[in-house]
């Protein structure tokens, strides 16, 4: 018999729920964004991400439910992220999932959002077998893990300051391109000239990223330029900017795949819908031999269809939370 999980995402600014059988198949995915209520500060704002969350809580679930074509008695189990995220955006679907589950006898299940940027892979690539390496980059997170079988992570690289995505956020308000960064600077990037600026990359060799130094640069460009009077080219300076990401991304990647003999990469998180990125990184895979796997754009940002996927697995191993689970902002893998 086929098991429904009905997945939860809240914590950050996209209030999402969505119905998966089985872990694979999406039966339904509903994402309500709040983007035009934090783009006027340039970044989310806690504290509408939260009020936003409550209002959108009831009606997205219902859709889920309905464009799925079922109703909660079809529902096996209800998987909901508890974090990392900002805790006031977590408690709401949290506390959602609860309600459900408790009033309907279902089993709850705590998924961590960085686990299920990771199972967004699987989602789309069924046949993916461990042992694997993801570079999981997202607005909060950019992290090397080596999977050696599912459920089983060892960090082996991650960002000493800014998340990649954050990188990309920062650069994007200064340089006026607007919210989200990520998109924004992308557009920009595309009709600019990635060689025009020349940026440091820091922590070369090695597996762990660094990317203040290199938003500061840009930063730094941007205001002297305009100190001076000069004219600049902002899609050059977007273009250079991404560029540099991108190269280290890229290298770090690549490093860990061969340091950890890993024939198969994930991309994951929602700089993973970057199209250099993921054209850099795929030819870097194909003159090394190794395969690279990432989901469709819509499964690169925050989804529920992901953490419901998560949430399977956690059910089948017997992974069932307390009553008592608590939202935690800095929840680690
Ligand atoms: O995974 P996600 O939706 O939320 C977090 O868990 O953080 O990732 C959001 C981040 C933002 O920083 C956004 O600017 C970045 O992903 N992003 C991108 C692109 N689309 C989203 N960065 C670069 N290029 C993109 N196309
Ligand atoms: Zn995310």
């Amino acid at each position: 018999m086929s098991t429904l999980v009905l997945g939860i995402e809240s914590s950050c600014d996209e209030t999402a729920a969505s119905v998966v059988r089985d872990g694979r198949e999406v039966l339904s995915n509903i994402i309500a964004t709040q983007i035009p209520w934090h783009k006027a500060y340039g970044g989310v704002v806690p504290e509408i991400a939260s009020r936003k969350h409550l209002e959108f809580i009831n009606p997205v679930i219902r859709k889920a439910l309905d464009d799925a074509g079922v109703t909660l008695d079809d529902i096996g189990a209800v998987a909901v992220t508890y974090g990392p995220g900002l805790v006031g955006a977590l408690l709401v679907g949290l506390s959602a999932a609860k309600a459900l589950a408790y009033s309907r006898n279902l089993p709850l299940v705590g998924v961590n959002h960085i686990e299920g940027h990771i199972y967004a892979n699987f989602l789309a690539h069924q046949d993916l077998e461990a042992p694997l390496v993801c570079l999981t980059v997202s607005g909060g997170h950019t992290t090397l893990l080596y999977i050696e079988e599912m459920g089983d992570y060892t960090i082996i690289g991650q960002t000493r300051d800014d998340a990649a995505g954050e990188a990309f956020d920062k650069v994007s308000r200064v340089l006026g391109l607007g919210y989200p960064g990520g998109p924004a600077v992308e557009k920009a990037a595309q009709t600019g000239n990635p060689n025009a600026f020349r940026f440091p990359k820091a922590l070369h060799g090695e597996l762990d990223f660094s990317f203040s130094g290199l938003k500061t640069a840009v930063i730094n460009t941007f205001h002297n330029a305009g100190q001076k009077g000069e004219e600049l080219n902002i899609n050059d300076l977007a273009a250079s900017f991404q560029e540099s990401v991108v190269e280290v991304l890229t290298e770090k990647t690549m490093l860990a795949a061969e340091k950890k003999n890993a024939k198969n990469i994930l991309l994951s998180g929602g700089v993973a819908s970057n199209e250099r990125l993921r054209e850099v990184l795929t030819a870097a895979c194909k003159d090394a031999h190794k395969t690279l796997y990432f989901p469709p754009k819509v499964l690169c940002t925050d989804n529920a269809a992901m953490i419901a996927c998560a949430g399977f697995y956690r059910l089948k191993k017997g992974n069932i939370a307390k009553w008592d689970l608590n939202a935690d902002p800095r929840l680690g893998l």
